[in-house]
């Protein structure tokens, strides 16, 4: 990969270039990482590169000549240009891996009150590190750079990257080393028993339990997706809204009616026309809303959510080895980026009705079957 970042401030990238992971990917060629001084391209004779704003206000704007001519002279088929600004789409990990299967891309660092609009039409896409402000794009070029090349193969063991936060949208769980105890702390006792299979189970459920305690949003986000879905003619209830809702089954026994009222544990609810509606009536905060209730027992419940998760498995078992053919890693990046969503919809929608054993093990596929397909994907290169 090669990594070309227009900067006014070229110096600002040397001591990110000369330490740490990111110089030994320079030094094992895994990356190649240029700046481009874009004052060099100016054609004005005092090589200015920025000008007042028409209409009047605060601060100098980026001209359009010396950029334009500056991406020109380096842009091939191949290129991606990147513009960093505040009002660009939010980075998170996911487009670090997909500007890791790049072969080339073009940051371009603005500076002072910003950019000539018209310099956006020769970018590809605009890209924002988070919603503040800095003073120039060249910390945003480097956290997209450090994040990208680190996900180059070869740069660090794959393991870790796997592992860690925001892949498959769960944050990463917690790690010790030595001591065993420290001011009364103890590490948990399930990482020093040697049980690999117990400890991989520990983590995912670490994982679960933290990201939804830290940042709910990570997996309710997929969930809003999914609730996305719904026919619009469907009220939005939640299953807690009709929790404890009773319900009274009206029986008939030779000829005559009565009632059994009873709190039913309500896990699935379905909306219909109130005229079909016969043997059982509402009670409750949201029965108003309802119209029909489902009731299913938790057991069966478990049942189906697994039968439908394994379903969805083996269509993206089947996706994956039709990626194995895919020659421009356009459908594998897709069938890549569905597998991380299933995962998401696994946890976001399915993680109350799975045991954690169950919950665990269509997990652990999942990441099987991607690793497995990444293995081979790679030794075919
Ligand atoms: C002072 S900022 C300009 C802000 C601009 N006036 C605005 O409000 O959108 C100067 C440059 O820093 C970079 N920059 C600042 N904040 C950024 C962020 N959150 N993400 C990416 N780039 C940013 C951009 O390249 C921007 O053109």
């Amino acid at each position: 990969m090669k990594i070309d970042i227009l900067t006014l401030f070229p110096e600002m990238f040397d001591g990110f270039k000369s330490e740490s992971i990111i110089k030994r990917a320079i030094d094992n060629k895994k990356v190649e990482i240029n700046t481009c001084n874009f004052r060099t391209f100016s054609k004005d004779k005092h090589n200015k590169v920025d000008d007042t704003p028409y209409g009047g206000g605060a601060g100098m704007v980026l001209m359009c000549q010396p950029i334009f001519d500056a991406v020109e002279s380096l842009r091939t088929e191949k290129s991606k240009v990147i513009l960093l600004s505040p009002q660009g789409k939010k980075y998170n990990q996911k487009k670090a891996y997909e500007l890791s299967n790049e072969e080339h891309l073009i940051f371009i660092c603005g500076h002072y009150e910003g950019f000539d609009e018209r310099i956006k039409t020769i970018c590809d896409e605009e890209i924002s590190i988070g919603d503040y402000v800095l003073t120039g794009g060249e910390l945003p070029a480097m956290i997209l750079t450090d994040s990208i090349v680190r996900l180059l193969p070869g740069v660090i063991q794959e393991e870790s990257c796997t592992n860690e936060s925001f892949n498959g949208n769960l944050l990463d769980y917690p790690t010790y080393t030595k001591p065993r105890e420290y001011k009364g702390m103890k590490v948990p006792e399930v990482l020093l028993s040697g049980n690999h299979k117990k400890i991989d189970d520990w983590r995912k459920s670490e994982q679960v339990r933290i990201t939804k305690e830290k940042r709910p949003d990570l997996v309710e986000s997929k969930y809003s997706l999914i609730k996305q879905g719904i026919k619009k003619n469907v009220r939005k209830i939640t299953i807690d809204d009709v929790k404890n809702i009773k319900v009274t089954e009206i029986k008939e026994k030779e000829n005559k009616k009565y009632k059994v009222e009873k709190t039913y544990e309500l896990i699935a609810i379905t909306i219909f026309n109130p005229k079909n509606l016969h043997g059982y009536k509402l009670k409750g905060k949201s029965s108003d809303s309802l119209t029909k209730i489902l009731i299913v027992k938790k057991e069966f419940y478990t049942k189906v959510a697994f039968k439908n998760v394994s379903k969805k498995i083996n269509i993206l078992s089947q996706r994956l080895k039709l990626a194995l053919n895919d020659k421009n890693n356009d459908y594998t990046t897709k069938v890549l980026s569905e597998a991380q969503i299933l995962k998401d919809t696994i946890i976001a929608c399915y993680s109350s009705y799975l045991s954690s054993t169950a919950l665990n093990e269509v997990i652990n596929k999942i990441d099987y079957l991607v690793n497995e397909f990444v293995k081979i994907k790679t030794t075919n290169l």
